[in-house]
């Protein structure tokens, strides 16, 4: 089976989050199924380096206003396509925000015409190459459904994962013409969405199915309180949606060969950690005890992560004598605020703001609990990094969060079965509770140590994963030709 993915961001080429890791990990488990993989990407230019010479083999003389090639080549073992159209992704920096932080007012443009190229190989652009199945990955693919019921005629089925119901891909309705859709795509039953053009919208009602990234979220977006005004459509098309979890790279992901941390452990060897630990207090100027209990977090400083909620409980965290590192980047108060509290517990508390993938990487390594108090969480993976990396998570108990921690309760503890500790409802009191409850447990080391070689011995891999996506897609080629 020929499965065509799209979307805008691929590990290790561009990433932003948990789409690329996604992205850069699924093809492999997959070819194992008997699922061939090409994944098309915007050539940003991270991505035309990364893919040195490709194979031009399309060129398009005007694509959404300037000229274009499609790139075909592989990079460690991933068969992309790339976009090469400088107009709109020959930018420097993140993918979709400019210098000043704004989003680039052609995002809407930029990401049609990913899309576009999508259902357009759909539909036969290469002679060569004929996808039984194309996926759209997030709003910036959603429109690629949308176009290939537009164009009408014989097409391949189509699914698209939603990784974040929060980010829906919003333009004005004027953009119509200019997106390349028909004056009567433009109503409920098509792209329309609360009064404009909604790309995830789009996706959503004509992808022949819908997955999310985990069983539970998948429920919590039928519900009006996480539908984030999709919930509607969501119930309406309940019998397609699904939540399949996501599994991490055991490549990139793994103590015992990682060479991004200081020493490398495993289940059975665990003295690395410690060094891991102090070389990591040492990276963020925290006072350096090998003995203190360290909590760390990885995160977007956005709203959804929680990251004011751990702030205000900060004080529960102190009181127990524990550190608090925290690595990330996001919005500009909570970027300010990190900062401050940092430079208010010197010693005590540590932040880098920025991106690092090495430092992340040392975080898992050198924390002995990570956190992740967020308020939604389709799946999370830091929490499966941390699984693999013996960082015992704590948690909220909502989305993939919920579906991948086990809860350290006296009878999970007493089972062998806990790998974590978990809190609901999301809020200050109770994630101050969690931190009490992950200290106390600290505490007593050879049940901590218990908790955490539960935690590394998990399944957290791709192997049940890529399962789940080879029947969606053998399932989807069951029912025959699509129109
Ligand atoms: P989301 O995709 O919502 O941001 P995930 O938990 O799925 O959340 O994925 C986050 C990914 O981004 C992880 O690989 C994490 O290590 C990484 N990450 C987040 N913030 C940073 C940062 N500041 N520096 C390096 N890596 C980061
Ligand atoms: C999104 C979600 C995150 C998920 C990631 C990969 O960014 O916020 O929960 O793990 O996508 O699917």
């Amino acid at each position: 089976i020929q499965v065509l993915a799209v979307a805008s961001e691929i590990y290790p080429l561009v990433k932003t989050g948990g789409l690329g890791d996604v992205m850069g990990a699924m093809p492999g488990p997959l070819a194992a199924e008997g699922i061939r993989i090409r994944t098309l990407v915007p050539g940003y230019p991270s991505v035309l380096e990364g893919l040195g010479e490709g194979e031009a083999v399309y060129r398009f003389d005007n694509l959404f206003g300037g000229p274009a090639r499609l790139l075909a080549g592989s990079v460690l073992g991933l068969d992309l396509f790339v976009l090469d159209a400088p107009h709109l992704f020959a930018r420097d920096g993140n993918p979709y925000v400019g210098p000043e932080g704004h989003d680039w007012p052609d995002n809407p443009i930029r990401f049609a015409a990913l899309a576009r190229v999508a259902a357009s190989l759909g539909k036969g652009l290469l002679p060569a190459y004929s996808p039984d199945v194309i996926h759209a990955h997030d709003w910036q693919t959603g429109l690629m459904p949308a176009y290939l019921h537009y164009d009408g005629g014989p097409r391949p089925r189509t699914v698209i994962t939603i990784h974040n119901l929060a980010f829906q891909g919003q333009c004005p309705a004027e953009l119509l013409g200019a997106l390349g859709l028909p004056d009567w795509s433009y109503n409920v039953e098509g792209v329309e969405h609360y009064g404009g053009i909604g790309f995830l919208k789009a996706g959503l009602q004509f992808a022949d199915r819908i997955t999310t990234v985990s069983p539970t979220y998948a429920d919590e977006i039928r519900g009006p309180e996480l539908g984030m005004g999709l919930d509607g459509l969501l119930r309406n098309r309940s019998d397609v949606l699904s939540g399949i979890l996501n599994g991490i790279d055991e490549d990139v992901w793994n103590p015992v060969t990682d060479p991004l941390i200081a020493a490398r452990y495993s289940t059975e060897e665990l003295t690395g950690k410690r060094l891991d630990k102090v070389e990591l207090q040492a990276r963020l100027g925290l006072s350096p005890e090998p003995d203190t209990m360290l909590f760390g977090i990885v995160s977007r400083l956005t709203w959804q992560k929680g990251l004011d909620l751990l702030l205000e409980t900060l004080p529960a965290l102190l009181e127990e004598g524990a550190q608090l590192a925290i690595v990330g980047e996001g919005d500009a108060g909570t970027e300010d605020a990190v900062r401050r509290v940092a430079a208010e517990h010197p010693g005590r508390v540590a932040c880098f703001v920025g991106y690092d993938e090495g430092l992340a990487h040392l975080l898992q390594a050198g924390s002995d609990a990570l956190l992740a108090p967020s308020r939604f969480e389709p799946c999370g993976l830091t929490q499966l990094y941390a699984l693999r990396y013996g960082a015992v998570p704590v948690v909220s108990r909502v989305g993939g969060l919920a579906d991948t921690v086990d809860d350290a309760t006296p009878e999970a503890i007493a089972a062998n079965r806990a790998t974590g500790v978990q809190f609901s409802p999301v809020n200050a009191t109770e994630l101050g509770n969690a931190i009490r409850r992950a200290a106390a447990l600290y505490r007593d080391r050879p049940t901590w140590q218990g908790i955490q070689r539960a935690a590394m011995r998990k399944d957290v891999s791709w192997r049940t994963p890529s399962r789940r996506y080879a029947e969606l897609y053998r399932q989807l080629l069951a029912e025959g030709p699509a129109n």
